[in-house]
């Protein structure tokens, strides 16, 4: 990975205008010295995500992200900090600068060639479209009579390639685009043994497609004909180093924020129907383009959203892609619904047919979770033939098996066992059966056995906590109903914990004894998971280990960049009152005078949600153990880690179900 320069991301981060660079994804209204919009990130009607531009951050009162310009393009974008910053600066035109390998750099010179190339040809086509007699005589008209709008037109960049052999390559060589990427794209044919090169796409409407950052990649190319044996409807291009066509999506530039607002992607298969549903309104759409739905697409959408719906056509070869891709979405972790069209009908040809409102309409009358979809196509053959029924419920089991989340399972066996009117057990053990042949040889091994924890200490402080506990309860089921991740949830709490070590290392939480001691004390059994606080835990440790107190000060000068802006980013963090203490009105003490408490609160829950993954580890090996004397032992393992669930918990006064 490229690095940039410290100074670099320094005046990154000072010109980045917050107000701009969220203004660029949302709207904003200012009252008083803040800008306020509805969040971006989750789904509300009146607006609780702030801009603060004096402070340069964001943050939301509903959903809690927050953040600085780079956090914001991250949590937008879905992007890596790198990432972040490459954008940013981009949009403020600051150089880079990246220290690179001499190899490195040319292989970046030669993909941004690649992609201005591209651009290039973008625009060529678009011209052609518009500004070319033959553009405008006969590949507008095949646009308009698609039904496609000028604004539609123009937000894809649509565009139209001449026919004739090489226009587009001279223009290129011409402007000074070498052969070579001129080849790569694929953009020129060349033949070696005649001497001769020619373009791939001649005489076709021109769909450019691009990456999740916007910048063109590659073309779709339709032919004009209606229908014409001889060539083939569409040209694509071929796979270059910048499009790797399994790892892209039609219409994901446009669609990312409709799709992260809905908290929904519509998935469908072609170039027109995205352009059709994306002019009618429904903005949250993607294709696959003509590529089986992949891996790293189902992964891409997984930045936006959790939930796709598959919107194919009625026919076989429709019902038979929609049933490979609710296996591979399930298996991504995503949740799938399914809508079909009318045999004969896609999602283009039907808006087009029944317009935009009974299309919605449609949408949602028709939308099937994948159990009801499944049981449906098979419910005819399974009627009246107990082996059809049989090879119905295992098709429906096999793609339960797929889905990596636990719980979700064993909810929609549940639901299979109704739908289908079979027992519940029945349906598990035939689960079993799959899952073992299935997935015994590609597990990794069980995790392994907890790290031995001592609590009991706690006793004091559960009486100076128990007037905090009630509020801070409320606050917690909040915090964690939300929908974050597990490793998330795990990050934050690691994070608080580092926070605390670091702004109150020299603070004592007793006679002779300062919070660094004791959290590290305490934590020496825990394992961080999150990179940046294992290593700053590790060092904080080694600090105390040669005499001194790992105070932030002595981290502020580290070595490492990455440690250098963490310690900066947790110090300067403002102590955030708690929604508990607010809501219930307890007066609240700086969060100085309350290390004590603080350093104790904070050990126990950064305990509490390892157990918690613990347990979940431990269920999930569950599934695929058959010995009886595993069986037995992890069984014992769950009760006693829950068991100490509990007691962390009622230290921390949660009330813990089950
Ligand atoms: P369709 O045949 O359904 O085309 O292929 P379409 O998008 O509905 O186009 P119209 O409505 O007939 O004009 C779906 C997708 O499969 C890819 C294209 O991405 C297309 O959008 N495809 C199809 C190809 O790449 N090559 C082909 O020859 C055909
Ligand atoms: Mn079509």
């Amino acid at each position: 990975m490229a690095l940039i320069k410290k100074e670099v991301v320094d005046k990154i981060i000072q010109q980045a205008d917050i107000t701009e660079v969220v203004g660029d994804f949302v709207s904003l209204k200012r009252k008083g010295q803040n800008l306020w919009a509805c969040c971006p990130f989750h789904h509300e009607k009146s607006p609780s995500f702030s801009v603060a531009p004096n402070k340069g951050i964001y943050k939301c009162f509903g959903c809690g992200k927050a953040g600085n310009s780079v956090q914001f393009i991250m949590d937008i974008e879905g992007s890596s900090y790198v990432e972040a910053l490459k954008y940013l600066a981009r949009k403020y035109s600051i150089d880079l600068e990246e220290d690179q390998s001499p190899a490195a750099m040319q292989a970046q010179n030669e993909r941004d060639s690649l992609y201005i190339l591209s651009d290039f040809a973008k625009q060529y086509f678009v011209n052609a479209l518009h500004k070319n007699d033959e553009g405008q005589s006969i590949g507008m008209p095949y646009f308009k009579q698609r039904g496609l709008s000028a604004a539609t037109i123009q937000k894809f960049e649509l565009g139209y390639s001449l026919d004739s052999w090489d226009d587009f390559t001279k223009a290129a060589l011409e402007k000074g685009y070498q052969l070579k990427y001129l080849e790569e794209t694929g953009l020129t044919i060349v033949k070696q043994e005649e001497g001769k090169q020619y373009d791939r796409f001649r005489g076709r409407v021109m769909f450019p497609i691009q990456n999740v950052s916007g910048r063109t990649i590659g073309f779709g190319a339709r032919t004009l004909k209606s229908n014409d044996k001889k060539s083939p409807k569409y040209v694509n291009s071929p796979e270059s180093r910048i499009y790797h066509k399994s790892d892209v999506l039609y219409g994901m530039y446009q669609a990312k924020q409709a799709i992260r607002q809905e908290d929904e992607c519509y998935l469908v298969e072609g170039y027109l129907d995205v352009l059709s549903l994306h002019q009618g309104g429904i903005e949250n759409v993607v294709a696959s383009s003509g590529t089986s739905l992949t891996e790293n697409q189902i992964k891409l959408i997984g930045r936006y959203t959790k939930n796709i719906t598959v919107l194919y056509d009625g026919d076989p070869a429709g019902i038979k892609a929609s049933l490979r891709g609710i296996d591979l979405i399930l298996e991504g972790g995503l949740n799938v619904n399914v809508v079909l069209f009318p045999d004969g009908d896609d999602p283009d040809s039907y808006i087009r047919k029944v317009g935009d409102t009974a299309f919605k309409a449609y949408l949602k009358d028709h939308s099937r979770d994948f159990i009801s979809f499944k049981s449906e196509l098979f419910a005819q053959e399974a009627k009246d033939n107990p082996v059809k029924k049989a090879e119905a419920i295992r098709e429906m089991v096999v793609s339960i098996a797929k889905i990596p989340d636990a719980i979700k399972r064993s909810v929609f066996l549940k639901q299979c066992s109704i739908q289908f009117g079979i027992d519940e057990q029945v349906l598990i053990s035939e689960y079993n059966k799959i899952a073992l042949t299935e997935q015994r040889a590609s597990r990794p091994a069980p995790s392994p056995a907890p790290a031995s924890y001592a609590p009991g200490s706690f006793e004091e402080m559960a009486a100076e906590a128990e007037a905090a506990a009630a509020a801070e309860a409320a606050m917690y089921e909040e915090e964690e109903t939300q929908s974050t991740g597990d490793s998330d949830m795990l990050r934050r709490r690691e994070r608080e914990v580092i926070r605390f070590i670091l702004n109150y290392a020299d603070k004592e939480v007793e006679e002779g004894l300062t919070t660094s001691q004791f959290m590290l004390g305490e934590l020496e059994d825990i394992e961080f998971k999150t990179p940046i606080y294992k290593r700053l835990f590790d060092l904080c440790r080694l600090k105390l280990e040669q005499g001194f107190l790992p105070t932030a000060s002595e981290f502020m000068q580290h070595e490492d960049k990455e440690i250098r802006t963490e310690v900066v980013d947790l110090l300067s963090e403002k102590y955030e009152l708690s929604k508990g203490w607010a809501t219930h009105e307890i007066i609240v003490p700086h969060e100085s005078d309350l290390v004590t408490y603080g350093s104790e609160r904070e050990v126990l829950r950064l305990k509490w949600r390892n157990v918690q993954l613990m347990i979940k580890d431990h269920m999930e090996s569950l599934q695929h153990l058959t010995d009886a004397a595993e069986l037995d032992k992890t069984l014992r393992t769950i009760k006693a880690l829950k068991d100490f669930e509990k007691q962390i918990a009622d230290l921390l006064g949660i009330v813990v179900s089950r």
